[in-house]
């Protein structure tokens, strides 16, 4: 199948919510935040949610104290996160915006981009998405990418897939070029009696190509996890991976002139903790 070009705005709309509301209901929300608090080590702090799309992970980090923005491209998920957020009684500022061009700069204790928001372009944007999340944290701040584990995902490589919702498909055709790393997706969604179809893809990484790819982007101490916060094995199904930004270099002042002649890493501060 041909790499063609994201439908974003078609594949990121009420029908994405429609058919995934099961899949990432409030058991699995409820979860995916237990585990990203933990992994943050249940310090609250200012935390950007990358692609936040309808809110499901912004509003219940919210609810945990966390101080939240959430950026997504997409008006009507935010526009959902914004209703949901209200229902939640929790204010959390949404950002309509562009993932590839963020205008933060040491904002954030924490960056999440969760459930398979990254990879969405050419390997340079994919790149530049990294380089504008490590400009957004602070030194120290942690980012967490969640996503299929890439072993996993090509051993159970499904070449379709359907998910039926009262008589409504979504139909996903999927093939995996090993030239780009992409999985690219024919979606077909029957809905109402009404046929549409859209196309996407994403670029797939394994832990090891995706922690080479963040240490160039300026990130240090990578590691991964799997779904359930435990070690990541051939058998894990999804990858959490964690990388702190590096901390800022502490000038010495030398003895004999004063003047600031060797640098240091500060010291080991713990996620969330201001410098
Ligand atoms: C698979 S959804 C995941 C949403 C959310 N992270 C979650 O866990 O529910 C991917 C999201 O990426 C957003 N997105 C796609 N391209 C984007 C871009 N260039 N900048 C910002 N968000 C984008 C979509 O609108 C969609 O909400």
């Amino acid at each position: 199948m041909a790499a063609g070009r994201f439908d974003y705005e078609s594949v990121f709309d009420e029908d994405y919510i429609y058919f995934m509301s099961e899949r990432l209901g409030d058991t699995q929300s409820d979860a995916d935040v237990a585990l990203i608090d933990e992994l943050f080590g249940k310090r609250p702090g200012d935390l950007l949610d990358l692609a936040c799309g309808h809110g499901r992970i912004a509003n219940r980090l919210a609810r945990r104290g966390y101080r939240v923005t959430g950026l997504d491209s997409s008006r009507l998920l935010l526009d959902q996160a914004q209703a949901d957020a209200r229902a939640f009684d929790v204010s959390v500022e949404y950002v309509q915006g562009d993932m590839r061009d963020l205008h933060w700069t040491e904002r954030f204790d924490y960056v999440v981009n969760w459930f398979g928001s990254f990879g969405y372009f050419d390997d340079q944007h994919n790149m530049l998405v990294l380089e504008q999340a490590a400009r957004a944290l602070r030194p120290g701040g942690t980012l967490a990418i969640e996503m299929p584990d890439y072993s996993s995902l090509l051993r159970h490589y499904q070449p379709a897939s359907v998910i039926e919702r009262d008589g409504d498909f979504l139909i996903d055709q999927n093939s995996f070029d090993p030239l780009t790393g992409r999985s690219t997706v024919q979606r077909t969604i029957i809905k109402g009696g009404q046929t549409r179809r859209a196309h996407f893809f994403v670029r797939l990484f394994t832990y090891v190509e995706l922690k080479e790819w963040l240490t160039t982007a300026g990130f240090r101490e990578v590691r991964g996890v799997d779904e359930s916060g435990g070690p990541l094995t051939d058998g894990s199904r999804r990858m959490v991976v964690l990388a702190r930004k590096q901390e800022r270099p502490v000038s010495i002042p030398s003895r004999s002139s004063g003047t600031p002649s060797a640098s240091r890493q500060g010291p080991n501060r713990q996620p969330g903790q201001r410098a």
